[in-house]
């Protein structure tokens, strides 16, 4: 059986439609002192598959907690995570003295609720598989073949941009799907909404892609965008995984000349294109 929070029903609507399982939505109400209460239906004996998208995390992650207890008191059997946008995997060491470590503490608290996570394009840099954070079966399955997709159909042709080395193993594998060139550009972090970006020659082309993992203020995106303008590119959209999208980077980045924002949806937002369902079905069945 599939439950689901509210805020991610209509993924989890796409997953019961493509897995034919039944989809119980989880019911939350909240006691006067702010602290939540959650209520499953489930089928004693039955799997579940708890989907829960993660952004904007605190009050979520203690839910999830919640729901993990509600549905084994419930008699679920092996539960499954399944949250497309999975936070706290960016402070994967001290980073300044005094601060945690985010990713360990939180992947050893999923773990121990879960028999199995799953993610999309968790942001991983010092470790290669979601299997090393949170213990058991978890697996952040690649967006590639998702905005390959997309690429194919709607901007068939275009250049391809990462905005910096680290994007490139990922915008290899879209463009190899999609048939198209890429290349990526060298970023230098100037401020937490201020980047530099520098790209390497480009091959001729009218238009381009930049694809990223996350758009956050949207700096990042806006000075790719600035740079493909300056290389004389006459269309520039962008497709990212987890749309956070901050106040402001919309418009930060449209004003870089953007047209066309599109994103996966991991994470529910009105630029949400590129549906993710078809991944995490094929992984859960
Ligand atoms: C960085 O490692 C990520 O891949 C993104 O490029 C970054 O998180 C985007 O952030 P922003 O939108 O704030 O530039």
């Amino acid at each position: 059986m599939i439950h689901a929070f509210a805020d991610s029903l209509a993924l989890a609507r796409h997953l019961a439609a493509r897995l034919r399982r039944p989809l119980r939505p989880v019911a939350l109400s909240h006691f006067p002192d702010g602290e939540s209460l959650v209520r499953v239906a489930h089928r004693r004996g039955a799997d579940a598959v708890l989907v829960r998208s993660l952004h904007d995390p605190n009050a979520k992650l203690v839910e999830v907690i919640l729901a993990a207890d509600a549905l084994r008191h419930a008699g679920a059997r092996r539960l499954t995570l399944v949250a497309p946008y999975l936070p706290y995997m960016r402070q994967d060491r001290v980073f300044a003295a005094g601060e945690p470590v985010s990713q360990r503490i939180v992947g050893a608290l999923l773990g121990g609720l879960f028999e199995r996570v799953l993610t999309v394009e968790a942001h991983l840099h010092r470790v290669r598989r979601l299997s090393e954070v949170i213990p058991g079966a978890a697996r952040s399955l690649p967006a590639a073949p998702a905005l390959a997709a997309w690429v194919a159909a709607a901007a068939p042709g275009a250049l391809l941009v990462g905005p910096d080395a680290e994007s490139a193993p990922w915008v290899r594998a879209v463009a190899r799907r999609a048939g198209v060139a890429w290349v990526v550009g060298e970023k230098e972090r100037l401020g937490a909404r201020r980047v530099r970006l520098t790209l390497p020659p480009l091959p001729a082309c009218r238009r381009a892609v930049v694809i990223d993992d996350i758009a956050s203020s949207g700096a990042t995106l806006a000075a790719a965008a600035r740079a493909l303008r300056r290389a004389g590119v006459a269309r520039i959209d962008v497709a990212v995984v987890h749309a956070i999208f901050a106040a402001g980077a919309l418009r930060r980045i449209r004003a870089a000349g953007v047209r066309r924002i599109v994103s996966c949806d991991t994470i529910p937002h009105p630029t949400n294109a590129i549906p993710t369902a078809p991944l995490l079905a094929a992984a859960l069945r």
